[in-house]
């Protein structure tokens, strides 16, 4: 059944395809789609026109043969892990990482009889003793949240390789606009697209993308069978932002590389955390891995701890204190008692997220707008 007559005309904008299941001719057709891989969609859940889409040019822009996408960041790295690891094996993860992914394989994976141990994955020696033990996956964020620090995607991805593990990137902070991780060998890179790449803050979704061919059909399954699918109106959405990826985020690191040296200027800022700072421990790391920028995430240490974030929130409403990144305009975070709220108190102390490091998610809008309203937030 055809709903439209457009006679010759398409429309520019790709329709959202809001159906969750679709009518099929016959069970000829069915078993065609089914068995033989004839274009032509079933249910929702296994796949739809909206997602595949997506898929295809989030896969050209992060240069991977396939991508697959999911209901949120969290279901794409639950969809790597449930379709790779079998009980028993082991996961290495850098020891900075997003507090949920923590949870997830410390928490989710221990209850399969799946150990995962973490390392500093900027210490290439330590890597390498770690992989003795053979994990099935080594797991790293590009850019890490939230401080910022840059790994060597190269680097790690040849150690992996040579220990036969699979090596798997988070990328959500640096997006394809800043790091490629499957030109530098990564197995699967994934992205929350709920951040900078649908951008506007109205879409929660992930994304899968890989090389093995092999590997595709299997993190389709998983996904649906483990109903980590998305819907059509997001990825419709999510297709809108990426359009745009590549100006909100050269605008948006040009802004942050300018109030990341201003803030360092300013009373009561003890310390800024940003990779294009000479004071960043991996600014030089960064400065060769990363082209484009230096990523749209930055952090400042106030001087008086919560009471003064808490000062700073109320006078810069301008700024929302909204635990998200990604967002076309600047937004502010508090990641001991938001992203790493449940992450133990000495552990933060090793990270360096003590109470009065404030988060930034720098936005696209003019430089001059921040700063105004950072500077009454810092009065
Ligand atoms: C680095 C990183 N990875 C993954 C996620 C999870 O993404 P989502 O919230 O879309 O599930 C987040 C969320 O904040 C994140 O910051």
């Amino acid at each position: 059944m055809s709903h439209a007559n457009l006679g010759k005309t398409d429309p520019l904008v790709a329709p959202i395809y809001q159906s969750s299941v679709y009518s099929i001719p016959d069970l000829d057709a069915l078993d065609a789609i089914m068995n033989a891989g004839e274009p032509g969609y079933i249910y929702a859940r296994d796949a739809h026109p909206n997602a595949r889409r997506l898929a295809s040019q989030l896969a050209q822009a992060e240069s991977a043969a396939w991508g697959v996408v999911t209901g949120s960041g969290m279901a794409a790295i639950s969809a790597i892990v449930l379709a790779t690891l079998q009980k028993g094996q082991r996961v290495l993860a850098s020891n900075r990482l997003y507090g949920r992914t923590v949870q997830l394989f410390t928490e989710e994976l221990g209850r399969f009889d799946v150990a995962t141990e973490y390392v500093d994955c900027n210490d290439l020696s330590a890597v390498e003793a770690a992989l003795q033990k053979k994990p099935r996956l080594l797991f790293v964020e590009t850019m890490s949240n939230p401080l910022v620090r840059v790994v060597d995607i190269g680097a790690l991805a040849k150690m992996a390789h040579a220990h036969g593990a699979l090596f798997v990137v988070d990328n959500t902070f640096a997006t394809p606009v800043l790091m490629r991780p499957m030109e530098l060998g990564a197995d699967f890179v994934m992205e929350s697209l709920t951040k900078m790449i649908a951008g506007h803050s109205d879409v929660t979704l992930g994304v899968v993308c890989g090389n093995d061919a092999d590997m595709l059909p299997t993190i389709n399954r998983t996904t649906s069978i483990w109903g980590l699918a998305s819907n059509p109106f997001d990825c419709w959405l999510a297709e809108r932002g990426l359009a745009t990826l590549d100006l909100r985020m050269r605008a948006a690191c040009q802004n942050a590389a300018a109030l990341a040296d201003w803030l360092g200027e300013q009373r009561g800022v003890s310390r800024v955390w940003y990779p294009s700072r000479p004071d960043h421990p991996d600014h030089a790391l960064a400065a060769r891995v990363l082209s484009g920028g230096f990523g749209h995430m930055l952090c400042f240490e106030l001087e008086g701890g919560r009471d003064a974030v808490n000062r700073f929130i109320h006078a810069a409403p301008g700024i929302p204190f909204s635990p998200s990144l990604g967002h076309f305009t600047t937004t502010l975070s508090h990641p001991a008692t938001t992203s790493h709220r449940y992450v133990s108190p000495a552990e933060k102390k090793r990270q360096g997220i003590s109470d009065g490091l404030v988060r930034l998610s720098v936005g696209a809008e003019a430089l001059e707008v921040i700063k105004a309203e950072m500077a009454k937030g810092l009065k």
